[in-house]
């Protein structure tokens, strides 16, 4: 893992790249993503892998519109879940397409690297297509709370851009590296992931699935705090 840049401004908490990088394309999101991405079919891969169980506790980290947090609720009823994004206007769209639902979630507005629940308090983190929006001060920061969000033995499940199988993929991330950045996408194409989870202090960090895309080769891994 090569050393991570330094600037002369570290992000804040507050900072934040959207989920299309400018704020009028949030709403255009969630149609963007079903029709060229496959959304739904990687989301529910990454639900499945995080084996949740009846009364389980979920974090959906950076929820954004809330897709995968509904796709949580929808599936695990017993489970109680929360969405976590600092964007209050894709918390909006994820609301609304719970409430549309009849699906009990609650949305928070906060930071991945700072975020505003107490240690200790979920079985289960999921985060989907939030780490590529963070530079690697902030991923190590976002990877070190969600361990201490988990308890012990309580798993975190990530689906984000890895390093690209091939020289297509690695030409198809080009546009999202153009979009969300060179900086924060560096770490995800270079296949640093594994390692930052490490560094955080978790065990059993496997990457579990690698699928091309027309973004690029989007990555799940799995990782366990220990007991
Ligand atoms: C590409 S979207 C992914 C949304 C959703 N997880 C999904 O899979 O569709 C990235 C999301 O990360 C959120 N985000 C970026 N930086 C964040 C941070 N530091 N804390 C919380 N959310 C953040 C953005 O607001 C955006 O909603």
């Amino acid at each position: 893992m090569t050393p991570a840049p330094h600037g002369p401004h570290e992000p804040s908490d507050e900072y934040f790249i959207p989920a299309l990088r400018f704020r009028v394309l949030t709403r255009a999101y969630d149609a963007l993503l079903s029709v060229t991405l496959d959304e739904a079919r990687h989301k529910r891969a990454l639900i499945e892998q995080a084996a949740i169980a009846p009364g389980h506790a979920v974090l959906d980290l950076g929820c954004g519109t809330g897709t995968l947090t509904r796709l949580i609720k929808g599936a695990h009823a017993d489970a109680s879940v929360t969405g976590l994004d600092l964007d209050p206007e894709a918390l909006g769209i994820a609301r609304h397409k719970a409430a549309d639902a009849g699906l009990d979630i609650t949305f928070v507005q906060g930071s991945a690297t700072a975020p505003p629940f107490e240690p200790a308090s979920f079985d289960r983190v999921l985060t989907s297509l939030v780490l590529h929006h963070l530079v690697r001060e902030q991923k190590q920061r976002a990877l070190a709370a969600a361990w201490s969000l988990l308890r012990r033995d309580g798993e975190l499940h990530v689906a984000d851009w890895g390093r690209p199988l091939d020289l297509l993929m690695k030409l198809a991330s080009l546009p999202v590296r153009l979009l969300d950045g060179f900086a924060p996408t560096r770490d995800n194409v270079e296949g640093n992931l594994p390692a930052l989870l490490r560094e955080a202090g978790f065990v059993d960090v496997a990457e579990t699935r690698s699928a091309r895309t027309l973004y690029g080769t989007l990555t799940h891994l799995r990782a366990r705090r220990p007991a």
